[in-house]
């Protein structure tokens, strides 16, 4: 099936920029399909940890990561028919989920499952590679982003109200941290592509992005402009 013509919103950025939040109400807004792509790297994180996998293994990462039964339902994710929405959002599963995604053919094995994800009448996608590496010709290209200091505020707030433990200066480090492996990588490097629009939501509210990003959706061409 020739999914080229569906269109694709892809919202790339660091850690706790907002992507996932922005990007779901896009969906929701236009009616389309959402991704959210850091879950299926921190899903696959999370079944290496409880399988014991080392996490530099890549060949045991790929087997596991192509038969695992994964399923996105309602607002949670189910691994082998088991909800694990909570389970991987723990800062130990963000750390182990930055530590697989150096892994190029581990990303590989990882493509299709993403891209199986654009389906009529659009799908609004977040993560670090979703305009560069997994939909090369989304119709909108977003890379959001924050500062450091605004970014953790708002997962130390996130992990508090889901009634987490969780120490801010850590939370500050390990976004630092994760920050440069990711955009120090090889592999789909977490990058502000030169088609991606620039938005920096420090002081905006969620609001003020989302329409921003439906702005940019309407007056985006429909057929991608062939490349000169
Ligand atoms: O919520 P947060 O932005 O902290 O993380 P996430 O989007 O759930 O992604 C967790 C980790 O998965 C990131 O630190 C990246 O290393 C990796 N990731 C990736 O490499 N490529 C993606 N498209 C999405 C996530």
């Amino acid at each position: 099936m020739d999914r080229s013509t569906i269109p694709v919103i892809a919202i790339d950025g660091p850690s706790a920029s907002g992507k996932g939040t922005i990007a779901a109400l896009v969906a929701r807004e236009l009616g389309f399909h959402y991704l959210d792509s850091g879950a299926i790297y921190r899903v696959t994180a999370y079944a290496a940890l409880q399988a014991g996998l080392a996490l530099e293994d890549e060949a045991a990462l790929i087997d596991m990561a192509r038969r695992m039964e994964l399923r996105f339902e309602g607002g949670e994710v189910f691994l082998e028919g088991q909800a694990v929405g909570d389970a991987i959002r723990t800062e130990e599963a963000g750390r182990a989920a930055s530590r697989i995604a150096v892994l190029p053919a581990l990303r590989a094995a990882l493509l299709e499952r993403q891209r199986a994800f654009r389906q009529a009448p659009g799908l609004a996608t977040d993560g670090r590679d979703m305009g560069t590496v997994v939909f090369p010709d989304a119709r909108v290209k977003v890379f959001l982003t924050a500062s450091a200091e605004e970014r953790a505020r708002r997962r130390y707030k996130q992990l508090i109200e889901k009634g987490f433990c969780a120490n801010f200066d850590r939370i500050l480090q390990d976004l630092q941290e994760r920050d440069a492996r990711d955009a120090a990588r090889e592999a789909a490097p977490l990058q502000h592509a030169p088609d991606a629009v620039l938005i920096d939501t420090t002081g905006m509210t969620i609001d003020e992005v989302v329409r921003r990003v439906l702005e940019l959706y309407r007056q985006a061409p429909a057929i991608p402009a062939p490349k000169a």
